[in-house]
């Protein structure tokens, strides 16, 4: 069955590596990140937004993780990611996710904290751990949106994670979902980092940490693509933010733009060729390599002892 996504966590915390939450929208990208995980002995966390579960439909993201974690013998966690609507966090908590994320970063401070000790008293109830956010991550996914950063404060995070007893918490720090996470330089405030690291126990999360690696932009530019002015975060700045304490990385973007560039590249040069299998095979074996990259940069390869 799903692993505890508390429980690995706490594990690289000690180890002082991350562990990779992969989004995951279909059968191609789940296999693609387990199969990573699995050439590489890694614990990882496969994560459904309520995007990929208005897509896919729970029943199915649901019956393809938990075949995929069943077969790999491996530590594979089912996790809801950005859960704002509490209809759908209460049927991932029926339903065995291994932890919700309760998304209530665009309240005020009060309200968030209301919001989270109630998903938290669900959740707990049924042995499952709560992920909750506080500052705000910009950026615009197709349910996720926030149009600025709003740095986490650490001392305000010291009492919300007190107050709510969330189990792991996901910081503003200055990434930002999607492909366009800085228009200059990439910089993170790894200083507020290190504050909130200082205060609090609770490991933490980055969001909107997706490298957007040139060679794949490039890749799907070459076959029809316009990724003009994207930017991810340099895997320099993820090295830091791992010694500085975080312990949960979520990839979304990444995995997109290798599904994109291995289905161009695939029609381009398959013109005659309209058997869905040839398409999307090859968006399954580069979707492995980007998620093997992303799992060997957070240091988390062969940790993925039950
Ligand atoms: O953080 C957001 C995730 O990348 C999910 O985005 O709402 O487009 O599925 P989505
Ligand atoms: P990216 O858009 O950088 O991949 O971030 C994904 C994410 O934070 C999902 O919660
Ligand atoms: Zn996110």
């Amino acid at each position: 069955m799903f692993a505890d996504t508390k429980k690995i966590l706490m594990k690289a915390q000690q180890g002082k590596y991350a562990v990779a939450h992969f989004n995951v929208n279909n059968m191609e990208i789940i296999q693609g990140v387990v199969a990573a995980a699995q050439k590489l002995k890694a614990p990882i966390i496969l994560a459904t937004s309520e995007g990929a579960l208005r897509y896919a439909g729970m029943d199915y993201l649901h019956a393809i993780a938990k075949t995929a974690a069943e077969n790999s013998h491996l530590p594979i966690a089912l996790h809801l990611d950005h859960g704002k609507d509490i209809n759908i966090i209460k049927k991932a908590i029926q339903k065995g996710y291994s932890s919700v994320m309760i998304d209530a970063s665009h309240e005020d401070f009060e309200k968030n904290i209301r919001l989270t000790k109630k998903i938290v008293a669900l959740a707990h109830k049924k042995g499952i751990s709560v992920e909750a956010e506080l500052g705000t991550i910009g950026g615009a996914e197709d349910l996720v949106s926030s149009r600025s950063i709003i740095y986490t404060d650490p001392a305000k995070a010291k009492e919300f994670v007190e107050r709510t007893g969330c189990d792991f918490l996901a910081i503003a720090i200055g990434t930002s979902h999607g492909a366009y996470k800085f228009a200059g330089k990439a910089s993170l405030r790894q200083d507020i980092l290190s504050k909130i690291k200082s205060k609090v126990k609770t490991p933490l999360v980055l969001h909107g940490a997706s490298g957007v690696p040139p060679g794949l932009v490039k890749t799907a530019e070459k076959y029809g693509a316009d990724l003009s002015g994207v930017k991810g975060v340099p895997d320099s700045q993820i090295k830091v933010a791992i010694k500085n304490g975080i312990t949960k990385i979520n990839t979304d973007t990444d995995i997109r733009i290798a599904f994109d560039a291995a289905v161009r590249k695939a029609l381009h040069h398959q013109p005659k060729d309209f058997d869905p299998r040839h398409i999307l095979a090859p968006a399954r074996d580069l979707i492995q390599e980007v998620a093997e990259q992303r799992i060997r940069l957070f240091g988390s390869a062969g940790r993925g002892k039950k």
